[in-house]
């Protein structure tokens, strides 16, 4: 019997500015789910991480259920209303269309849902990032299901020792690609390096996956709120689930991935690279330069339908050396003030407020006497055949 894990997340409204959930907020949309998500859900867990509302579901419809996802949007238009009453920062920020109409993709909350056959024993961790965008999720993706560096159990464990097949989305121009690894990791990494264009959308076992043929066994929201909106609304701070154990990542294997705080774009103002931090759910509290990025790591068992859990997998001091070396990275980046590589390369500014600044100099600006300009860039000539 197929079992569907469904993680739909918004920010709905913050305290005081994009730093964390009002808790009569959080809820009203329990509240709202506890009621009508009766005969919907087998079972949920509703949380939040720095400004966005969480909500984990469990329930046998598949993906893209029109139900579950009516059901989640409204839990976050109930929430909007208590905010907008509270006058919370941003009330309703990431509902960016007045009426559902039968899938909250596009509709500015991030999906990460699969479809799975449960195993006797159905361990799956969801991380919860905040101020960061899908792309955040490449580097610890390929981590935990490539790299034997991270994952010793891709060399010495016969279950895993095939590698695993990535669907890697191009969130540009809206195609997207499977590829193997580690045949191709090479190719995948060409790809994932570049990460406000390439997404890890999902992780696939391959067929002969002595344990688990042809499963999701991760899977990772990609909504782009600028995309939908056409203008900065935030970053799109994402959410995954990741399958563990048994023939895939052991759990700390995939908590292993997040143990360097390597750099991710959002930060202040959807604008900058910083350091994630992996915290404990006490402290996915965005303060500093509203952050640093944070994420949180929340580990559950599914079994008919029930889950048990949570465990708040990064509240341990095995952590403290990460946390420690975001907090000086933290320093470091930000001496840099406006400039680049602190602040994101123009082509990434495209969405935030940047080019309204630049928009009212545009006619001032005077040709350069024999100026070089840049010269088109030929593909395949010689040097890159
Ligand atoms: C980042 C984020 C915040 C805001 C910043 C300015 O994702 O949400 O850093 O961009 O607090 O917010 P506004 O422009 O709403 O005052
Ligand atoms: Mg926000
Ligand atoms: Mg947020």
């Amino acid at each position: 019997m197929k079992v569907t894990i469904s993680h739909i997340k918004a920010d709905i409204g913050s305290l005081p500015g994009h730093t964390t959930v009002h808790l009569d907020v959080l809820n009203e949309v329990k509240n709202y789910v506890e009621k009508n998500g009766k005969g919907i859900l087998s079972d949920h867990y509703i949380t939040f991480v720095g400004d966005d509302i969480q909500i984990t579901m469990i329930h046998d419809k598949g993906i893209d259920s029109p139900e579950v996802h009516e059901l989640a949007w409204n839990a976050f238009k109930a929430g909007t209303a208590v905010a907008k009453k509270l006058g919370l920062y941003g009330a309703g920020q990431d509902l960016l269309k007045d009426s559902f109409s039968g899938n909250v993709k596009g509709m500015g909350p991030g999906v990460a849902e699969m479809e799975i056959t449960p195993r006797k024993s159905e361990p799956f961790i969801i991380y919860m990032m905040d101020k960061t965008e899908p792309g955040a999720f490449n580097y610890p993706i390929y981590k935990m299901f490539a790299d034997p560096f991270n994952t010793p159990g891709l060399v010495i464990d016969q279950n895993m020792n095939s590698g695993f097949i990535f669907e890697i989305w191009d969130i540009i121009e809206g195609k997207k690609i499977f590829l193997e690894a580690p045949q191709k990791s090479y190719d995948i990494l060409a790809m994932i390096g570049s990460k406000s264009k390439y997404v890890v959308k999902r992780v696939i076992t391959k067929e002969d996956h002595e344990k688990l043929p042809d499963e999701n066994v991760a899977v990772i929201s990609t909504d782009k709120l600028s995309f939908i909106a056409g203008e900065y609304v935030g970053k799109d701070d994402p959410a995954g689930i990741v399958r563990i154990q048994s023939g895939l990542p052991a759990s700390g294997e995939a908590l292993e991935a997040f143990s360097h705080p390597y750099l991710v774009s959002g930060w202040m103002r959807g604008s900058h690279n910083g350091p994630l931090m992996p915290v404990g759910q006490k402290d996915a509290k965005m303060t500093r330069f509203d952050g640093p990025p944070r994420v949180v790591a929340l580990g559950f068992v599914v079994k008919d339908g029930k889950l048990s859990g949570p465990v708040d997998m990064f509240d341990d001091t095995a952590f403290d050396g990460a946390r420690q070396k975001a907090v000086e990275m933290t320093d470091y980046l930000r001496r840099m003030g406006p400039f680049e590589p602190h602040r994101l390369p123009e082509e990434d500014m495209e969405y935030t407020s940047l080019p309204r600044v630049l928009e009212k100099h545009k006619s001032h600006f005077e040709p350069i006497e024999n100026a070089q300009k840049k010269k088109e860039i030929r593909v395949g000539t010689k040097d890159v055949d």
